[in-house]
Formats: structure tokens, sequence, C-alpha cells
């Protein structure tokens, strides 16, 4: 008998072997103005570091977006949907707490808020119901199944999930287990994702702490948070250069560990037509 009878060579390989299946990182647009400046990675010129910017989101991340309610996460994952879309590519939107066909209207707005037809993409755009199916909700199994189908069917590059806290509501100490088997099975298909996750509370605002869960931010790729401030001082309205009782909303990318990111506070902004902007970040004004 072999003295390492059961070890699993599978699971067992050489950096460079690695390396022959590591997947190129790129940068995929999102369509939201400002953010995708703010990705980069290191090339070397005769060996000296130069930063040369993605022009996106990282190729094949999970991207954990938190925030606390009406921070815009919805809006930025929609507009991701139809930036990829318009550009011919396959998305799979799985809406865990609005039904597929408020979402799909709401998809519909934002096209037509970035000047996109929106019959152009809504035949790219694939919405996985997971708020009127609680079969979906209450078995993961069932949903994987299903966004594997979907993916395979419909050539998707890209999931989204708005939220992955509503897959775990009921049940928190599971949030670590079903976004590790979420996380995987988007390393599995080449999915470029983006978990939308509810920030519980205000409290550290710009931090994903709390954000989604149990430390989500340790199994993800990265994570963007957003937040906003009502202004009620004099001082705070000063800082911000707006007016008493105005609302500030801000934007950051609180880690990535695919490439070079900026790591400053950012203003953001949601114009009358409800499109998410990323603005200067907060020194340079
Ligand atoms: N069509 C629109 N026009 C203008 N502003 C809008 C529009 N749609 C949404 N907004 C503004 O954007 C805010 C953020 O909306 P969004 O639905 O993206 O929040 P969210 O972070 O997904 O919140 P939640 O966690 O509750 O789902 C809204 O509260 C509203 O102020
Ligand atoms: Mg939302």
């Amino acid at each position: 008998m072999s003295e390492h009878q059961g070890a699993f060579e599978e699971g067992l390989y050489s950096m460079g072997e690695a390396l022959k299946r590591a997947p190129q990182i790129r940068g995929i647009p999102t369509g939201v103005e400002g953010l995708d400046e703010l990705f980069f990675k290191t090339e070397f010129v005769e060996g000296k570091p130069r930063k040369v910017p993605l022009g996106g989101i990282p190729s094949y991340a999970v991207i954990n977006l938190t925030g606390v309610s009406d921070t815009g996460k919805s809006l930025m994952v929609e507009q991701f949907a139809v930036k990829r879309a318009s550009e011919g590519e396959g998305v799979l939107f799985v809406t865990v707490e609005s039904p597929a066909t408020f979402v799909s209207v709401s998809l519909k707005e934002r096209a037509k808020a970035m000047g996109i037809e929106p019959s152009k993409v809504e035949e790219r755009v694939f919405l996985v119901d997971v708020a009127s199916y609680n079969k979906l909700r209450e078995n993961l199994p069932d949903l994987l199944n299903t966004l594997a189908y979907a993916i395979k069917k419909f050539k998707v590059r890209y999931t989204l999930i708005d939220s992955i806290t509503g897959l775990y509501e009921a049940k928190e100490m599971m949030a670590r287990t079903v976004v590790r088997q979420l996380f995987n099975f988007m390393k599995k298909w080449y999915q470029t994702a983006i978990f939308v996750s509810q920030k519980r509370s205000g409290h550290e605002d710009l931090s994903a702490e709390a954000a989604g869960g149990y430390a989500i931010s340790h199994i993800v790729d990265c994570t963007i948070v957003l937040a906003k401030e009502l202004i009620l001082s004099r001082s705070l309205a000063n800082l911000y250069k707006v007016e008493v009782g105005d609302v500030v909303r801000l934007f950051r990318i609180d880690g990535c560990r695919l490439c070079g990111h900026d790591t400053r506070t950012h203003l953001m902004f949601i114009t009358e037509t409800g499109l998410v902007k990323v603005g200067p970040p907060l020194g340079k004004r």
C-alpha cells in the first residue's frame, strides 16, 4: 500500500502550471462615469514600475458592492448590465429583492438615461427572479444550477446579484458559506461578478465593516463602499462646499486583490435621470 494513499494530486500544481491556466486580467468598462479610471496595473519598462490604467473593473473579479439603503448600489449594477449588454455581451442579473418585471423597467430607464436604445440590450440581459421564486432563495444548489444553465445557454460573462444579503437574511450565520459557494461558482464559470450587499449600519460608513454580514470582504476579490451623509453642521457644509441639510454621497474602493486601485474617498453623484457618477477625491476640489 502506498505511503501517500488518499493524496488528492489534482489539487497540487507548480506555480508555472497554474500560470498557464491563469486568465489575463483586463479592464471591463462599467458605464459608470469616473469609475473606470480608478483601477490600474503595474508594468515594468526598463526595470522601472509604471502605473497603467485598466480602463474598467478587473475582468474575472468578484466585487462586493456595499452600502446602507439608498446609496446607489442598484443603480450602479443596472448601469453596468446595460453597458455590457450594449457592447454585445451576455449579462445575468440575479434579482433577489425586486421582482424581475420591476427590474426590467429600471434597466430600461437606465438605458434611456445612458443614451442607449433599450431594444439593443433587452435580449442580452437575462433575469433570474429569486424575488418571485422562493425555491431559488431557499435552495442554493437549485440557484447555482439555474445560473450554470443560463451561463451556458446565453454565453454569459457577467453575473450580478442584487443582493446577496437577501439569500441569507433569515440565517446570517450562513453568510460566509453562501458567499463562498457563490464566489467559487463565479470562478469556475469565469464570470466577472458584482455582489451587492446591504450594510447594516451607518457606523464606520466607508469601511466594509458590517457589510453584507460576517466578514464577506475576506472572501471576495474587491470591495467598493458607497455612503451618504446628511450635512447638519456648518463646518461640514463648508468642508463639502454644500448647504446645511444637503446629502453628500461618497464612494471608496476598500480593497482589491487583483490589481492596483485608487484608495481615496470620492464624492459621488446621482443625476436627475438616475445615473451614478464618481466625482473627484475629497482632497482635490
Ligand atoms: N430615476 C431616478 N432619478 C433620480 N434619482 C434616482 C432615480 N432612481 C433612484 N434615484 C436615487 O438614487 C437613490 C439610490 O437608489 P438605489 O436604488 O440604487 O439604492 P440602493 O443602494 O440599491 O438601496 P437599497 O439597499 O435600499 O436597495 C435613491 O434613493 C434615489 O434618491
Ligand atoms: Mg438596491
